[in-house]
């Protein structure tokens, strides 16, 4: 099956990448932008996609769907999907949700997508979504996953991990722990350096030690000033997963914690082309100017023998 027309579902800015490199193999790319922000509608225009009026609409005109949204965003679309796939009767129709999610959110959803005439696959995308065709790969699981091989012919690269929703989700849920937990070590280090006032001797050490760790975290590090609440929801997804599964996890929540600090700073403006600005060094600036980790706490002020009072907070 050769996917002509293509539905995606936000075009944030994996879904403005997804609609660029389909669009480049002549593939007709739509949405449905309602109720979508401004940033959003703008993308979807700057991608050439087009935006159809309702869900039903999209579903009607697409082979495939794609949910590229946000991981507490996924099942309800999923679920409108659903919904509106059993209004149009749609048959030979592949639902793809993409999202960070739990294997439970995952198979949740193919329990709805039973019901209707489509196919659901798992899915995982790992890698930017700036180099869809260079380097990153869709995972895929779910009776029908081979049928998103059709991707290929379109530069995409998709593994097949197996026949079971909820493995491409499991995948990629153990996988985003290590990128976002990378993230949440390094910003956490290099504020304190910055504090500290070392912090271009750090960088340079850890290069020397670990060769290419630093640009490739930092990379990612630069895109949290937009993506840090939706990389914190990753880490709520893969709390749930392992608690599911009898395990209490102690790093997860806490990167989960900071990541949620850093998206409640409103850091950023996400872009209308999908692309991302900024440097490490600017980002780690950023983050120590509006007062990430700084202890709000005043201090206590107390007295030594010798009758000198000192700050608890700057007498160390
Ligand atoms: N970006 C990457 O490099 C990358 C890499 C690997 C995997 N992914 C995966 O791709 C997915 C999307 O990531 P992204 O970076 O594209 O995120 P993003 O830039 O924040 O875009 C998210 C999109 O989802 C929409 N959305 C938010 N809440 C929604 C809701 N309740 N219902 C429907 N749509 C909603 C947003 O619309 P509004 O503007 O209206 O909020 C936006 O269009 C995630 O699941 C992520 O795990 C991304």
């Amino acid at each position: 099956m050769a996917f002509q027309r293509v539905g995606i579902l936000n075009i944030g800015e994996m879904g403005y990448h997804w609609a660029r490199l389909l669009a480049s193999h002549g593939v007709e790319v739509l949405t449905c932008s309602k109720g979508r922000s401004e940033v959003t509608c703008r993308r979807a225009e700057n991608a050439g996609v087009r935006s159809v009026p309702s869900l039903a609409s999209l579903v009607s005109q697409s082979d495939l769907i794609v949910s590229v949204v946000i991981p507490s965003a996924a099942k309800r679309v999923a679920s409108k999907v659903a919904k509106a796939l059993l209004k149009v009767e749609k048959k030979d129709f592949i639902y793809l949700d993409a999202n960070a999610i739990s294997p439970m959110t995952a198979r949740e959803m193919g329990r709805e997508f039973a019901r209707t005439q489509a196919g659901l696959v798992d899915g995982a995308i790992i890698g930017s979504a700036t180099r869809l065709n260079q380097g990153a790969v869709v995972y895929v699981s779910g009776p029908e996953a081979g049928r998103v091989r059709a991707l290929e012919q379109f530069g995409f690269s998709v593994r097949v991990l197996g026949g079971d929703v909820g493995q491409a989700s499991a995948f990629k849920i153990v996988y985003a722990g290590l990128t976002k937990g990378l993230q949440g070590l390094f910003v956490e280090l290099l504020v304190g350096a910055r504090k500290l006032g070392l912090l271009d001797e750090i960088l340079g050490r850890y290069e020397e030690s670990f060769p290419g760790l630093v640009q490739k975290v930092g990379q990612s590090i630069v895109g949290l000033p937009v993506h840090a609440a939706r990389r914190a929801e990753e880490m709520v997804e893969l709390r749930r997963t392992f608690r599911h599964h009898g395990l209490q996890p102690v790093v997860v929540p806490s990167v989960g914690k900071l990541l949620r600090a850093i998206g409640d700073l409103k850091a950023g403006s996400a872009s209308e082309t999908g692309t991302r600005k900024g440097s490490l060094a600017e980002t780690v600036e950023l983050f120590f100017q509006m007062g990430l980790l700084q202890d709000q706490r005043p201090g206590k002020v107390v007295k030594s023998a010798g009758g000198i009072e000192t700050n608890t907070r700057e007498g160390v």
